[in-house]
């Protein structure tokens, strides 16, 4: 690998590292090599993301699985469509949403709805106890729903059902609470998806009965689901493979000691902040995020990875 750093090393300069995991399953004859791609955050790794795509190419994966946060609602997007592209033109893709693209376009920036409220034209007024309630109340309910940031101007414009349309016009297929079926050195691969939760709660439920149904006792079952910390829903669905992110690792690691300090809906000491995890017919495996720059807490002892999962016949 070229571009990718070795693990040691990585783990001091937090540079992209590839981080290999190993199934068995007697559903195969023949090993097969998957990709999973999480939380870019529409990160960039050289133009085009031409070195982020050299590193694909040469781990040459059967398909890839992309568990969500690619694009981020406040970042720019044009480098996570570069390398969308790229991957939909050269290998079977199958992706779910995150919760950062269930919010783009969703809201405009905390200053704008601040200045809508006239807070600052308020301040030395009799009203201002009343108007920074309202404003810190206001800035909490952004930051549940993400908005915590001003948005870059090229942030992705549009809501998420035109995001996933034009995912789709890049020869990704979008899962949302559906499955694909392939085939692949003889194997069949039985490949679902959900949207984030933040989809709605009655949606989510919905959509696991939905791919429920479609798990095969012929096939290989794969499940994409962005939020690790519903794996005791998802463990009831009957697939091989869970794959998910969201959790950026824990953000800081002691490697050999802390697996993670912090991760979203999960808290402190996360139990699933990222790495492969054995139940027992299923098997999860939580990417710790692809993005270079962490876009929100900065990542120590905690590289940004690619992951291959290889399945290897029992
Ligand atoms: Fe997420």
């Amino acid at each position: 690998m070229h571009e990718i750093s070795p693990a040691w090393l990585a783990m001091w300069t937090n540079k992209l590292t590839l981080r290999k995991y190993k199934l068995a399953t007697k559903k195969l004859s023949r090993p097969v090599s998957v990709l999973l791609l999480s939380d870019l955050h529409g990160a960039g790794l050289g133009a085009e993301q031409e070195k982020l795509f050299k590193n694909v190419r040469q781990i040459n994966p059967d398909f890839v699985l992309l568990a969500g946060d690619i694009v981020d609602d406040e970042l720019p997007y044009p480098p996570a469509f570069a390398l969308l592209k790229k991957l939909g033109k050269n290998y079977p893709c199958f992706y779910v949403t995150g919760n950062h693209e269930f919010w783009c376009g969703r809201h405009r920036s905390v200053q704008d709805r601040l200045n809508e409220m006239s807070v600052e034209g308020y301040a030395h007024t009799g009203m201002q106890a009343s108007l920074n309630k309202k404003a810190y109340r206001l800035k909490n309910s952004l930051h549940r729903d993400g908005g915590t940031r001003e948005k870059h101007p090229d942030a992705y414009p549009h809501g998420v059902n035109s995001l996933k349309r034009e995912l789709e016009g890049l020869e990704i297929t979008v899962l949302e609470g559906k499955c694909a079926t392939i085939n692949i050195k003889g194997a069949r691969f039985n490949i679902c998806g959900v949207d984030d939760p933040v989809a709605g709660e009655d949606v989510y439920i919905e959509q696991l009965a939905a791919v429920k149904t479609y798990c095969r006792p012929d096939a290989y079952n794969i499940l994409i689901a962005h939020r690790p910390e519903r794996i005791e829903q998802h463990l009831k669905l009957g697939f091989d493979l869970v794959v998910s992110g969201h959790a950026h690792g824990g953000q800081w690691r002691l490697p050999g000691l802390v697996n993670g300090v912090f991760a979203p809906n999960q808290g402190i000491f996360p139990r699933y902040a990222g790495g492969l995890y054995r139940f027992e017919e299923t098997s999860l495996v939580v990417s710790r995020g692809a993005c270079k720059k962490n876009t929100r807490v900065p990542r120590i002892f905690n590289p940004p990875e690619l992951v291959v999962i290889n399945i290897m016949p029992n």
